[in-house]
């Protein structure tokens, strides 16, 4: 049952800039937040945008165990896709000195609640189970709050060499890394992406996953419990086929002696559907192929026109200077961030993410959770949180510790090893009319 909820969404009206030319998405200056993108087909993107907010029931597949009934319930501040309130549990442990996600306890990421009681094959009760918390053998424990989406197709259009070009102009000492990850689910319409081939990660707070496709199928199978599959070139993609465990469950499939939900199998079995994808079929299931392309066709947040000679401008020379460094990392390179057609977009959006999708070793500051066999070093690595629309953004950090942006700065000190360090201490040292002024700016943004 597809239910379109309220959203109570706060538009927010974009300046129009005047005395300033600090926005460069030259396409949508007076686009309000949760817009489309220019060329954007209004139907399609409205059809999408209802899929991406009806709430799910179990009959729909969801659970047995998930975090929310919708995208939307979790993306909504500001507009639909927004950043959210909900700060996900991740947890792990480390043995042997290197990350354990405890995957076979469901880990790491955990779901908050269960379906309860339901009957499957005409009478067989059974029981989702929950979450245990704290998960069986856990010792390290982080929040991960919810990252907004605007903008995110124009990231998702950027070939590989976009990130390898913005690591070359970082300063050796704070220069991120480029996440080259595998694509589990490569975009149909991208026929550089192929299934198990390598792609640059760009989103999530650790930038490990390579497109949207992929996260859209990956969220409703973990946020949601949805499970689906798409076909790929003809050949079947299953990789987000099987239902998560709950803690303490035995296998996957089965919770306490009992299929894993109503609908045993995939719950939106695209293969199942094309008769195994026979005739060379290169779609994603119908619900992940139009969460993709409401994210895709989402314009990124336009920053406040801002007045010479005022605070945020000088909030914003601070930004750019070479004592801070913070745009060394929060990058804007207008060569570099030009949309491209690979995903279906319009080619050519000039955008400013105030990122550069890569990940830095934060040190101390870093939440300690990675994959199977990370090193502790590669577990403090976070993406640089891309900063366009932070003021229609409430708990920051990744783990949305605090509204406050001074504090968020200064969370950037994660000890010698970190690469946000020296941000933080310069950002200390300045004056307290000067640490108005770049937080006046942030406020632009
Ligand atoms: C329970 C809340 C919740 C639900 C439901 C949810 N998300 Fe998210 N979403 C999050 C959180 C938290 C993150 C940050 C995850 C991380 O990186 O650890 C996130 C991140 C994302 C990102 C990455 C954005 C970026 O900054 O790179 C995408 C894309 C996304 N979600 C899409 C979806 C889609 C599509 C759905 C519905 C199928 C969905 N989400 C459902 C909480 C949620
Ligand atoms: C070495 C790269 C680097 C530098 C330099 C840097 N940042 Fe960051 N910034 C990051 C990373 C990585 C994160 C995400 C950290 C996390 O949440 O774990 C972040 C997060 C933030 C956030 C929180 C955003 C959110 O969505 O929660 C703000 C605000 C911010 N930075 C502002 C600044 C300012 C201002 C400066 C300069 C004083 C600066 N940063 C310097 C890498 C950097």
């Amino acid at each position: 049952m597809r239910v379109p909820i309220l959203t109570g969404a706060a538009l927010l009206f974009a300046v129009s800039s005047c005395a300033d030319v600090q926005d460069d998405s030259q396409s949508s200056d007076n686009a309000a937040l949760g817009d489309a993108l220019p060329g954007t087909n209004g139907a399609t993107f409205a059809a999408a945008k209802a899929n991406f907010l009806a709430q799910e029931t179990a009959d729909d597949g969801l659970g047995p165990i998930f975090n929310e009934r919708s995208c939307a319930l979790c993306h909504q501040t500001g507009a639909v896709g927004g950043a959210g309130e909900n700060i996900e549990r991740r947890y792990g442990t480390l043995t042997n000195g290197v990350f354990d996600p405890l995957a076979n306890t469901g880990g790491s990421l955990r779901q908050l609640f269960g379906l309860g009681t339901f009957t499957v094959n005409g009478g067989q009760n059974c029981q989702s189970g929950t979450d245990a918390n704290p998960a069986p053998g856990a010792t390290i424990f982080a929040g991960r709050v919810t990252t907004p989406l605007f903008g995110l197709g124009l990231v998702d259009s950027l070939p590989d060499s976009a990130f390898d070009t913005l690591a070359s102009r970082e300063p050796a000492a704070i220069r991120g890394i480029v996440n080259r990850v595998t694509t589990a689910l490569p975009n149909p319409l991208d026929p550089s992406q192929t299934t198990g081939g390598t792609r640059v990660g760009r989103f999530g707070w650790k930038a490990g996953v390579p497109n949207l496709g992929q996260f859209s199928a990956d969220a409703y199978v973990n946020e949601m419990g949805i499970t689906t599959s798409s076909c790929i070139r003809g050949v079947p993609n299953l990789a987000f086929a099987t239902e998560n465990r709950a803690n303490r469950a035995p296998t996957n499939a089965i919770i306490n002696g009992c299929p894993d939900d109503q609908n045993p199998g995939t719950d939106d079995d695209l293969v199942a559907e094309t008769n195994n994808c026979a005739g060379g079929v290169n779609e994603l299931q119908d619900d992940v192929a139009n969460f993709t392309f409401f994210m895709a066709h989402l314009a990124p947040p336009v920053p406040l026109a801002i007045v010479a000679g005022t605070s945020q401008d000088r909030g914003r020379m601070l930004f750019n200077s070479a004592a801070l460094q913070c745009s060394s990392c929060h990058r804007t390179d207008s060569d570099v961030f030009r949309s491209t057609s690979a995903g279906g977009i319009q080619a050519g959006i000039v955008f400013a993410p105030y990122s550069d999708f890569l990940v830095h070793d934060m040190g101390t500051a870093g939440d300690g959770i990675g994959n199977a066999g990370d090193s502790v070093a590669v577990t403090h690595r976070m993406r640089t949180a891309p900063l366009w629309g932070l003021r229609s953004r409430n708990k920051l950090f990744h783990d949305g510790g605090t509204t406050d942006r001074a504090a968020a700065i200064l969370r950037h000190n994660g000890g010698a090893a970190g690469q946000g360090t020296a941000a933080a201490n310069a950002f200390n040292a300045l004056t307290q009319a000067q640490k108005t002024d770049l937080v006046n700016f942030l406020g632009t943004l």
